[in-house]
């Protein structure tokens, strides 16, 4: 059966107009006007058709801090479309040394038959050995073509500088991407050492103790050994004006760096860290939120292209996960519950508040994501293009609340916070996942997709 979304602005990256979009099955066949064509109507008049969003930066079912990410493939996937999100590329994290392969197969197969979107994988090296690296090929033979390393996280997942250079050098000669998580964690776990002993064990102190020169050293450290070995780098989470200055430059001076970041960063500041009681742990994300004066700059970044992306690195957990750091900030879990809030947060105070033009939010959550993580048949809406797309209406006043999170989480980072417009319908190659407030996919709808390798040009 074929569909005919009718009356609506179709906003592309490129361009709007206002124009019907055809699907027939999975895919987009053409935009324009269509009359008396044989298909179900949907009436998009009044409001803004957009090509789904895309999060390249989630962490579902993940360990972590001692405990598991609280959203499933399930679950998040649901707020995901709720929040007009049609695909996620999640990170698949090395569990165990001496190759890749065996934590992908654990990765596919919590994901398998649970997704109500599509679904893609980096793979985090978190252990370079020289098994590991030699798997690296095999990986991007089934289309996984970015790696992940941490500079972050001792003893747990980070990754030491030669490790990272031959990742570099690996995924380079791949024409793979690296993706960088960028704080120096030796120098940061001197600063916890001394703040526990001195007795300051509150959430503030998580951020207090990783300031932002510790994420600008290895920020630049980050794109100037990835300048060094010739290879694309793309900075994950980049919260603050120092570390974005640190790619600006690498960019100036020719070298393929990029990098994203998260709506936390631009929409939270680390005054939410001293929220009254155990509060603060909700908003316990690394690199930290930082002083709210860094934002009018990440508007900047994003304004000017110096940041391509904006994703969410959603990665939730519960009051009483979060609580395993009363006492001890250090083993607060580390993440914010987020991936269904971008593209609403994104239009007020992107597009309504008059920062970013529609285009340029299609284009930092859908168009330059598809392009960055190779997605050829997403991000754009045209013929030839997968029929996930977004009727976003500007007049569907949203109200964040914990009681109408789809995350599976017991509060919201924004409850209470309204916006003018949210996504009216979702759709994931052509099915109608979220309607009006209710999810119509069962799970298993989404399904994995194999990922083009880099290709600076396409940028
Ligand atoms: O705090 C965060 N960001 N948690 C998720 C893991 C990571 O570093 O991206
Ligand atoms: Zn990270
Ligand atoms: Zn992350």
């Amino acid at each position: 059966m074929r569909k005919l979304i009718r009356g609506g602005t179709v906003v592309n990256a490129s361009e709007s107009a206002t124009a019907d979009v055809l699907v027939d099955g999975e895919t987009v066949v053409g935009v324009g006007r269509f009359d008396g064509v044989d298909a179900e109507v949907i009436d998009a008049t009044g409001c803004f058709v957009l090509p789904g969003a895309i999060d390249n930066h989630t962490h579902l079912s993940m360990p972590f801090g001692g405990t598991w990410s609280a959203d499933d493939y399930d679950t998040g996937t649901r707020a995901a479309a709720a929040g007009g999100t049609t695909c996620i590329v999640d990170f698949a994290l090395q569990m165990h040394r001496g190759g890749l392969r065996s934590s992908l197969e654990e990765w596919m197969g919590r994901a398998e038959g649970a997704a109500h979107v599509d679904y893609g994988f980096h793979m985090a090296i978190t252990n370079a050995d020289a098994a590991t690296i030699a798997d690296m090929s095999s990986m991007v033979d089934e289309g996984i073509t970015s790696f992940k390393v941490f500079l972050a996280y001792p003893n747990v997942l980070m990754v030491t500088d030669d490790q990272y250079l031959a990742v570099l050098e690996r995924a380079r000669d791949l024409e793979a991407l690296t993706m960088v998580h960028c704080e120096n964690g030796h120098a940061i776990a001197h600063l916890v050492s001394k703040a526990l002993a001195a007795g300051q064990t509150d959430p503030i102190h998580h951020a207090l103790t990783r300031p932002e020169t510790m994420e600008a050293e290895a920020t630049g450290r980050a794109v100037r050994l990835a300048g060094f070995a010739g290879a694309p780098v793309f900075v994950v989470h980049v919260s603050c004006k120092a570390a974005a200055d640190e790619i600006i430059r690498a960019r100036a001076a020719g070298a393929r760096a990029y990098g994203e970041t998260c709506i936390q960063y631009l929409f939270n500041s680390v005054d939410d860290l001293r929220r009254p009681g155990f509060e603060g742990a909700r908003y316990v994300c690394s690199p930290p939120l930082r002083d709210a004066a860094n934002q009018p700059h990440l508007w900047d970044a994003l304004r000017l292209d110096h940041l391509q992306i904006v994703s969410t690195d959603h990665c939730p957990f519960n009051d009483e996960q979060k609580r395993l750091g009363l006492g001890d900030f250090s083993k607060i879990p580390n993440g914010l519950a987020a991936i269904q809030h971008r593209l609403p947060m994104l239009w007020e105070h992107g597009v309504r508040a008059g920062r970013l033009s529609p285009n340029r939010v299609v284009e930092i959550t859908s168009t330059a994501v598809a392009r960055m993580f190779g997605l050829e048949r997403k991000g754009w809406i045209g013929a030839g293009a997968d029929a996930d797309i977004v009727v976003f209406d500007p007049a569907r006043r949203h109200v964040f609340s914990c009681a109408t999170s789809l995350m599976n989480v017991d509060y919201d980072i924004y409850e209470g916070r309204e916006v003018a417009g949210s996504p009216r319908l979702t759709l994931s190659r052509g099915t109608v996942v979220w309607d009006d407030g209710r999810i119509c996919t069962r799970p298993g709808h989404g399904q994995y997709v194999r990922r083009a390798v880099f290709d600076a040009r396409r940028l």
